[in-house]
């Protein structure tokens, strides 16, 4: 089961792909730093985040990659990243598209002591390793967007789609993608601007994939180990949540609801106020 595998119209693309080849010859910056498994090894100071990868050129999904490579016996914390997708897979159903070699695509698989309902703390606490890893390396302050949106000054950086393998109600593994806008720029695509960014944007400068990447796996790693001991991300999620406060609308998958976020739940639903004074528990939608 996937928590985003619906099919929607192509104008929910997040980038129109003919638009992309325009905006290459206008944003690329022309720097490349190359993330092959040596380059990404070399100096991880992880146990076993990271340790295991499968690289790609390109490929079709790393997340579906790192879903088949289960059944191969891939070993907990497993890799794979691609410098290109050709079907990348947002959420929603949506494509998650980005040019070759200037953001990071990857994808970790991980056997985790959870219950279904309790995976969502996965994507918050992979949200978390990545907003420590922006901040440490660039020092761009990161907010999110529930459930799963990288926010940086209010536009999108990046984003995280979980997915999972169940058998009844066994969680078997769960995959944690991950893709993030690094050294292009979104903002001369006409669809995404003023809704998407990068750092190089933000910053007006490069940045290094790998050290981005090899922090993330690091804050990734500890983050799972404390989550596993029974560590709850959500209150440090929820103190980088760009809405709290806010009144919001959330477009559910049937209908919606309209409320003032006061945060995330231990499991990842969010919290909305409605005028009535009850709260109630969002699990699955978008915020409008
Ligand atoms: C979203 O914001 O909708 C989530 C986007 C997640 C994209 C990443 S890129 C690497 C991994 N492989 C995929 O096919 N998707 C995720």
């Amino acid at each position: 089961m996937a928590y985003s595998n619906r099919s929607l119209p192509e104008e929910e693309l997040s980038v129109n792909p003919a638009m992309l080849t325009g905006c290459l010859s206008l944003g690329y910056y022309g720097f490349m730093e190359e993330l092959t498994p040596g380059r990404i090894r070399e100096g991880l100071a992880t146990e076993f985040v990271g340790q295991k990868i499968v690289y790609y050129e390109s490929i079709g999904s790393t997340n579906e990659v790192a879903r088949g490579l289960v059944d191969k016996g891939a070993p907990e914390g497993t890799l794979v990243i691609a410098e290109e997708q050709t079907a990348g897979k947002g959420r929603l159903g949506r494509r998650w598209i980005a040019p070759a070699g200037m953001g990071l695509l990857f994808s970790l698989l991980l056997y985790p002591d959870l219950t279904l309902k309790q995976v969502p703390r996965l994507t918050m606490l992979a949200s978390l390793a990545v907003a420590e890893a922006i901040e440490s390396v660039t020092g761009l302050a990161v907010r999110f967007k529930w459930p799963n949106d990288i926010l940086i000054r209010g536009r999108k950086a990046g984003g995280v789609l979980t997915e999972v393998g169940v058998t009844g109600e066994r969680l078997d593994y769960v995959v944690v993608g991950i893709g993030l806008n690094v050294n292009w720029n979104p903002s001369q695509v006409p669809e995404l601007a003023g809704k998407a960014t990068s750092l190089s944007e933000e910053l007006g400068r490069e940045v290094s994939r790998l050290e981005l990447l090899q922090r993330l796996l690091i804050y990734m790693e500890g983050g799972y180990l404390r989550l596993q001991e029974g560590y709850l991300p959500h209150k440090v999620f929820t103190s980088r949540l760009a809405d709290v406060g806010e009144k919001v609308e959330v477009v559910l998958p049937r209908g919606k609801e309209e409320g003032f976020v006061e945060g995330v739940d231990a499991d990842g639903a969010l919290l909305l106020r409605r005028e009535d004074g009850s709260t109630v528990g969002v699990t699955m939608g978008e915020v409008a």
